[in-house]
């Protein structure tokens, strides 16, 4: 399939369906305190998302049976909820959310950090989440698909940390997953011309220690496999003539 461009009216609606996402992130961001279920965090998720007259565009997605991916510590994403999964003191999760509006999708993740958590930690959260930031600085009309990617790789390699290669972002629309693909480590060829009306989900996925992951037995939640921490952080972009615009962002 190839990349997409938006329409001004299809610009407003992901604009939309992106602002809403971020109130349900917000939302989220708030309510999430150590003691809840894993469970719970989906439920108060889809709530959010249903109550903005938004449809949950992960629920059922391939046969993933939740609205909110709730990926705790060593869990990098598609972590399932669950009730006997309780948030502890400490902990990192990462919520990753996908909704439809008028048929444009958004997805966006943030990994929070609960209450006393460790140094490490923390700092694996905000570099994480700045990887993103350095990424979309090279999100520019006439730039190169992969500038994002190698903008990623120079940012977070000298932490040491594993940028894992499994998963990547991706283009985003009427449906959630469209071309291109856009891999968080360094490529060897520059990849497609940036132009204006791309809308991107750029998702830097990145472990404390080692790259390498492992799929649990549920066939769906993705860990490091030597059991380090992992952070996400994730938004839906658009592209323009000048700076990106975060869509997922209010
Ligand atoms: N946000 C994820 C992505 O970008 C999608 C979650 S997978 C699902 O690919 F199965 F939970 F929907
Ligand atoms: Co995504």
């Amino acid at each position: 399939m190839a990349v997409t461009i938006k329409s001004d009216r299809e610009i407003e609606l992901m604009r939309e369906s992106g602002h809403l996402l971020a109130r349900v992130q917000n939302g989220l961001a708030d309510m999430v305190k150590a003691g809840m279920s894993t469970y719970e965090i989906n439920a108060i998720g889809e709530k959010l998302i249903r109550d903005l007259g938004c449809i949950p565009s992960f629920l059922n997605y391939e046969g993933y049976p939740a609205s909110i991916c709730v990926s705790v510590n060593e869990e990098i994403v598609h972590g399932i909820p669950s009730e006997d999964k309780f948030i502890k003191d400490g902990d990192i999760v990462s919520l990753d959310a996908g909704l439809i509006y008028k048929g444009y999708h958004s997805d966006c993740a943030r990994t929070l950090i609960i209450g006393d958590a460790t140094e490490e930690a923390r700092k694996l959260t905000e570099v994480t989440k700045q990887s993103f930031f350095e990424g979309i600085r090279a999100a520019k009309a006439g730039n190169h698909l992969y500038d994002i990617s190698d903008a990623i790789d120079r940012y977070v390699t000298p932490f040491g940390y594993g940028i894992v290669e499994d998963m990547t972002g991706h283009g985003i629309g009427t449906s959630m997953h469209e071309d291109p693909m856009i891999p968080n480590y360094h490529q060897d060829e520059k990849g497609i011309y940036l132009q204006p009306g791309m809308t991107l989900a750029i998702e830097p996925m990145i472990n404390a220690g080692s790259r390498e992951i492992k799929i649990s037995d549920n066939g769906w939640t993705v860990s490091s496999a030597d059991g380090s921490l992992s952070a996400h952080y994730e938004n839906t972009i658009l592209i323009t003539e000048g700076d990106p615009e975060i869509l997922t962002m209010i």
